[in-house]
């Protein structure tokens, strides 16, 4: 986003105070910030918050009483590369809608020759009546992109939809736009990620150190190609958030087969990155087990194969990709993996090496494709091999 000119519209709803933070994580990115405002959203951000922030001065009227200076709508938007218009009311978006221009930030909009993303935010009534509906819909037709407000906690203590989408979601908006790389538009991806947890009682289970870090690294790239992701992840601190994305949470390897086979008929591409249990406790104690006995065995029993599963379930449109982690023989094991679970290519993580494997932030593998071509991704983030491999991999997806 380095030197680009993104133009913020902040109208006067109470997720306003949440563009001080979009501000910042713009900014950290490299984007040049300008921000304009109607008059009603002064009452939930302070010009002076947003100016400081922006570190640009903030439009609000045609004409500065104060200087005698005259604000040209038409030059601010011919500045901008894109403009994001965040939160925006009920009432801004009816006047959008239908052309009104009666402050600097609706001539503005109705200037513009860049394109024009839109945030709405409102409590969950307004936001569910058709009028609304109606609204963004015709801007939508007219060519804004919508980002579509969420669900949860309003300001009026009504829980449903209508919360603007996080900063961090518009800012990933707002950085994909900027990226020209669509390889991965129309594509569903699904992704598996983390490990699973295997419970031996209520408050205990068998896991692994899978830090998760892999799968959401190519969750992101994917999503930033344009792609359509679902991702299944077992318990891990990595976040990600973005309009494109399906997140979901599970903890054990019965509950990621169940998850897969639910959604894997509308997937093109299934990337099976967990570190999936082998084995889980054949019973599960009711109650904490007390420690009366000076041993204690757990008898395990064998985890449903999740990858093999969509192997064996794939079209002939679908493409399936695993990853092997191998101490030793890697390349031999991965091959042998690549044929018995039916995949079309398999990503080898050879465990031993410094900055490779679970946890960390770098990782070095190789790619093979079930035409035994072999790519070597040197050591490097994890965001980078992510890069990569989606960028090898689209090679063979249809
Ligand atoms: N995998 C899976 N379900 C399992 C076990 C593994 O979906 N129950 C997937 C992993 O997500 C990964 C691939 O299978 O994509 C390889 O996992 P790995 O543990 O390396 O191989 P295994 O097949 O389990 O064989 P082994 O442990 O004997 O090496």
């Amino acid at each position: 986003m380095h030197g680009k000119h993104v133009l913020l519209g902040i109208t006067g709803g109470i997720a306003a105070y949440k563009i001080a933070s979009l501000i910042r994580l713009l900014k950290r990115q490299g984007a040049e910030v300008r921000c304009m405002m109607t008059p009603a959203s002064s009452d939930f951000i302070t010009p002076l918050t947003v100016s400081t922030l922006s570190e640009h001065p903030v439009a609000i009227d045609f004409y500065d009483a104060k200087t005698g200076a005259w604000t040209n709508h038409v030059e601010w938007a011919l500045w901008a590369d894109v403009m994001l218009f965040a939160p925006v009311t009920a009432n801004s978006l009816a006047k959008m809608a239908h052309g009104f221009s009666d402050n600097f930030l609706l001539a503005t909009f109705l200037s513009a020759k860049c394109p024009v993303y839109i945030a709405p935010a409102m409590d969950l009534d307004m936001y569910a009546h058709p009028t609304t509906a109606r609204n963004l819909d015709r801007l939508q037709q007219d060519g804004a992109h919508i980002i579509p407000a969420e669900s949860g906690e309003l300001a009026s203590g009504l829980i449903g939809m209508g919360r603007m989408a996080e900063p961090e979601t518009l800012l990933q908006v707002i950085d994909d736009h900027f990226s020209s790389d669509k390889s991965y538009s129309e594509k569903k991806i699904l992704i598996t990620a983390g490990p699973t947890y295997e419970a031996i009682d209520p408050v205990r289970f068998i896991g692994n150190h899978s830090s998760g870090k892999m799968g959401f690294a190519l969750a992101e790239r994917a999503l930033k190609k344009g792609a359509e992701v679902t991702l299944i992840t077992g318990p891990t601190q990595c976040k990600l958030e973005h309009p494109n994305l399906r997140l979901i949470h599970i903890h054990s390897a019965e509950e990621l087969l169940a998850t897969v086979q639910q959604e894997w008929s509308n997937q093109d591409v299934g990337i099976f990155s967990a570190a999936v249990a082998d084995y889980r406790p054949a019973e599960i104690a009711e109650q904490k087990i007390k420690k009366k006995e000076d041993e204690l065995t757990i008898r395990l029993i064998k985890n449903p194969d999740v990858l093999a599963w969509a192997g064996a379930h794939k079209t002939d449109a679908q493409c399936v990709v695993g990853f092997a982690l191998e101490t030793n023989n890697g390349l031999e094991n991965a091959l042998e993996k690549l044929q018995r679970k039916q995949l079309d290519a398999i990503v080898l993580n050879e465990m031993g090496e410094a900055g490779v494997g679970f946890g960390g932030d770098t990782n070095r593998v190789q790619l093979i494709t079930k035409s035994n071509k072999i790519t070597r991704f040197e050591l490097q983030s994890k965001t980078e091999i992510a890069e990569q491999l989606l960028n090898a991999l689209r090679e063979i997806i249809l």
